[in-house]
């Protein structure tokens, strides 16, 4: 089976120009994954890319199979995950083009699978074990540090932590939602960072979250609300250089096998059953 290090969640803007990838395709215990993983190198890394909406983009985010697609990434040696996502500003200075590396997450979906370990048999048949994983800094301390630092090689100023909150969608929030979210003193609003996090933690995997601001949600602008047409324009006008900080970004991460974060050790001391 092929390999790879580390795992970008994200989609074919990111590898549909990389010479040499591979396309594999994973079965997980948990079902499909989103689509097939491609794999190339890049600043020598072994690099496993995952079109998270599939690459037709045909999957809503209430419709991913976060498990699968977390599991596929693992499965393939992948220890380090760097999800870059579309977000909406809930402060008007965190206007569209913004980058904002959060350090905190805030669930409010609905009917998404979260966990791995809910206590029914393994897909092998053995019994799984109750795990309560410690999520208090749901993101890897060393990949926001390197992924800060390669955005600021690039002369893109990122806002250095905050809040993500994690809405069920497909639609957008409502005004009262979005001046909720901005009163709670949260920073920007997405629809797919959860439960990417919580997975890849509860595997012991790295995960930094990179969101690119294309809007600012309802609550924090006076005009007619978010709309798709809008997200996907400004994502388009920003991929290329968000592509390039998550490059440099890669080439920075720390090497999987030296790994000392405190994902490196959120299943210390749990037999969880995982190879
Ligand atoms: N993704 C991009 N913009 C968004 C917004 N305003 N709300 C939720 N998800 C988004």
């Amino acid at each position: 089976m092929a390999n790879a290090e580390i795992g970008v969640i994200g989609g074919s803007g990111f590898y549909s120009f990389l010479d040499d990838v591979t396309e594999v395709q994973v079965e997980t215990p948990y079902g499909p994954p989103s689509d097939s993983l491609f794999l190339g190198e890049i600043a020598g890394r072994r690099v496993a890319f995952l079109p998270r909406h599939g690459r037709a983009h045909g999957l809503p985010p209430h419709r991913i199979n976060y498990r699968a697609n977390l599991w596929a990434l693992r499965s393939v040696g992948v220890r380090q995950v760097l999800g870059p996502c579309a977000v909406g500003g809930l402060r008007p200075e965190y206007g569209p083009g913004t980058l904002l590396v959060p350090d905190q997450l805030v669930d409010r979906t609905k009917a998404r699978t979260q966990t791995f370990y809910d206590g029914l048999p393994l897909p092998d048949g053995s019994a799984s074990e109750v795990v309560h994983i410690s999520l208090a800094d749901p993101y890897c301390p060393e990949g926001r540090s390197t992924t800060l630092a390669a955005a600021r090689g690039h002369g893109w100023e990122p806002v250095d932590g905050g809040t993500l909150v994690v809405i069920e969608g497909p639609r957008f929030s409502t005004r009262a939602e979005s001046r909720w979210h901005a009163a709670m003193g949260w920073s920007v609003v997405g629809m797919t960072g959860h439960p990417e996090a919580v997975l890849a933690r509860e595997l012991g995997l790295c995960y930094t979250s990179m969101a690119l601001v294309t809007d600012l949600d309802a609550g924090a602008e006076t005009g007619e609300g978010v709309s798709h047409e809008e997200v996907l324009k400004v994502f388009a006008a920003n991929v290329g250089r968000l592509r390039t900080v998550l490059f440099d970004a890669v080439g920075g991460l720390q090497p999987s096998e030296t790994r000392d974060c405190l994902c490196s050790h959120a299943l210390d001391g749990i037999d969880t059953g995982l190879e």
